[in-house]
C-alpha cells in the first residue's frame, strides 16, 4: 500500500509501468526543509528531479520556492500559478528567449553562470525597465563523494565560476557594472545523494570566504547564500543520509565566525530535489518473462526499464524491490531486466527477491527523483502516467502516454 491505498489496485485502474507519488511524503520532507532553515532562510525545491504541475502546486502550497532549469520548467511552474518572485532560474546556457520569459515575468532570482550571461540579462532588464536580481554560481572545488556524473563542485567543471584565479572576482566586478543587474548573492551546488554534513558545511565555508574577498575588495557583503541541493536518501540499506536539520545546523556552526562584525548574516538558500522527491515514489511494474541462463543469471524482465528510470544505466544506480501482494516465502537471486532493447538495461542486478513469476507485479522503491524527470521513449515505447496517493484518494498527476501521442509531431516524408 502507498497512502492508504493498495497498489495492486492502482496498477488494475491505471496500467503499467505507473509511477506512484505519495503526497504526504512529499509534505513532509518538504516542511523539514522549511523548518529546518527557518525564518533566516528559504527552500527552493529543485524541479529538476521531479516536476510537472501538480507538484509545482504542491510545492507552492507548502509555501516552499521552486527551482527551474530551463523555459520548460519556469512555463510549468508560472502555468501552476508559483509566483514569479518565488522562483529561481538556473542553467550552463541560458537561452535568450529563457532568460526573456524569467525577465518579463519577474523570476526572482537568476543564477549567472558565465559572464556571456551578464551583458544580455542587462539589455533584457534594461528594456523591461527592471533591475533583475541575481546570485553568481561559484565552483568552490569542493569534493563531494558521489558518482563522477552527479558531482558538480569541483574546480574543473563545466558549471560557474572556478574560485581558483580571478575567474570568480571578475564576476562579481562585472555583475556590479550593470545597472540592469543587482548581485544579491552566491551560490554554490557540489554535488548530489551527499550522506554526511561536511561537504555541505565546506561548501558554505568557502561560499563565506569568497564573500569576505569580495567585502575586502569591494565592499559588497551577499544578502543570500545559496547551497544548492544534494543531499542524498537510502536507496540501500546502509544508506544513511542526515536530516535536513542536522544539514542546516553544521553550515550554521561552520560560517558563525566568517560573517564580518558589521554586516549581517546572509538568508541560506537551499535547493533539495532528491531529499524531496525520491522517497515519495514507487514505480510498478508488470512481470512479463522469466529466464534462467545455463551457468548464468535468471533474468525477470518487466513491462518498463531504461526509459522510465536511466539511473541503473547511466550511474550503475541500485534500488530496492518487492513483489506486490502478501509476502511469500523463500527468496531467489535474480536480476530485473527491462523491456528495452539494450543489454545494459537492467533495474537491479543480482538481487535476491521473493520468487517472481510472469504476471507478477514489482514495486520498485526510492523513484520518485530523476526517474519521470529523465524519462525517453527510446524505442518508441510511451511514458508512464504519474498518479498521486493523498489520504487514500488518487488523482492522476499526469497521463500515460500513447502510441498515437509519440506520432503526433511527424510529418510525412516528402520527396523533392
Ligand atoms: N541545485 C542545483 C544547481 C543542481 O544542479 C541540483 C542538481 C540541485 C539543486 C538538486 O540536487 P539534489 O537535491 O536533487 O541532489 N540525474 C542525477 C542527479 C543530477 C543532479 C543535478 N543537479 C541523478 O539521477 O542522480
Amino acid at each position: 500500500m502507498v497512502g492508504g491505498v493498495p497498489l495492486d489496485e492502482l496498477a488494475a485502474r491505471f496500467g503499467t509501468p505507473l509511477y506512484v507519488m505519495d503526497v504526504a511524503t512529499i509534505r513532509e520532507r518538504l516542511a523539514a526543509w522549511r523548518e529546518a532553515l527557518g525564518d533566516g532562510g528559504r527552500v527552493y525545491y529543485a524541479g529538476k528531479a521531479f516536476l510537472c504541475r501538480a507538484m509545482a502546486e504542491l510545492v507552492q502550497a507548502e509555501g516552499v520556492g521552486l527551482d527551474v532549469v530551463s523555459g520548460g520548467e519556469l512555463t510549468t511552474a508560472l502555468l501552476a500559478g508559483v509566483p514569479p518572485a518565488d522562483i529561481v532560474l538556473h542553467g550552463n546556457v541560458k537561452t535568450r528567449a529563457e532568460l526573456e520569459l524569467a525577465v518579463d515575468t519577474g523570476v526572482g532570482r537568476v543564477v549567472v553562470d558565465s559572464l556571456e550571461e551578464l551583458p544580455l540579462l542587462d539589455e533584457l532588464a534594461t528594456r523591461a525597465g527592471r533591475r533583475v536580481a541575481i546570485l553568481l554560481r561559484l565552483t568552490p572545488g569542493i569534493e563531494a563523494h558521489t558518482h563522477e556524473f552527479i558531482r558538480t563542485g569541483q574546480f574543473d567543471s563545466k558549471f560557474g565560476f572556478a574560485t581558483v584565479g580571478e575567474t570568480a572576482d571578475e564576476a562579481v566586478r562585472a555583475a556590479l557594472g550593470y545597472a540592469g543587474i543587482r548581485l544579491v548573492g552566491l551560490h554554490a551546488h557540489i554535488g548530489s545523494q551527499i550522506l554526511d554534513v561536511d561537504p555541505f558545511a565546506a561548501n558554505a565555508e568557502a561560499l563565506l570566504r569568497f564573500a569576505r574577498r569580495q567585502y575586502d575588495l569591494h565592499g559588497w557583503w551577499p544578502e543570500e547564500i545559496d547551497i544548492g541541493g544534494g543531499l542524498g536518501v537510502s536507496y540501500e540499506p546502509g544508506e544513511d543520509p542526515p536530516t535536513p536539520e542536522a544539514v542546516v545546523r553544521a553550515v550554521r556552526e561552520r560560517v558563525a565566525e566568517l560573517v564580518p562584525p558589521d554586516r549581517s548574516w546572509p538568508v541560506l538558500s537551499v535547493e533539495p530535489g532528491r531529499s524531496v522527491a525520491a522517497d515519495a515514489g514507487v514505480t510498478l511494474y508488470r512481470v512479463g518473462v522469466k529466464k534462467r541462463v545455463p551457468g548464468g543469471r535468471t533474468y525477470v524482465a518487466v513491462d518498463g526499464g531504461m526509459g522510465d528510470n536511466i539511473r541503473p544505466a547511466l550511474y550503475q544506480a541500485r534500488y530496492t524491490a518487492e513483489p506486490v501482494g502478501p509476502p511469500r516465502p523463500g527468496r531467489e537471486v535474480v536480476t530485473v531486466a527491462g523491456r528495452y532493447c539494450e543489454s545494459g538495461d537492467l533495474l537491479l542486478r543480482d538481487a535476491a527477491l521473493p520468487r517472481l513469476e510472469p504476471g507478477d507485479l514489482l514495486a520498485v522503491f526510492t523513484t520518485g527523483a530523476y526517474t519521470y524527470a529523465m524519462a525517453s521513449t527510446y524505442n518508441r515505447v510511451p511514458r508512464p502516467a504519474v498518479v498521486a496517493v493523498d489520504r487514500a484518494t488518487v488523482q492522476v498527476w499526469v497521463e500515460r502516454e500513447t502510441w498515437a501521442d509519440l506520432a503526433r509531431y511527424d510529418r510525412p516524408f516528402a520527396s523533392p
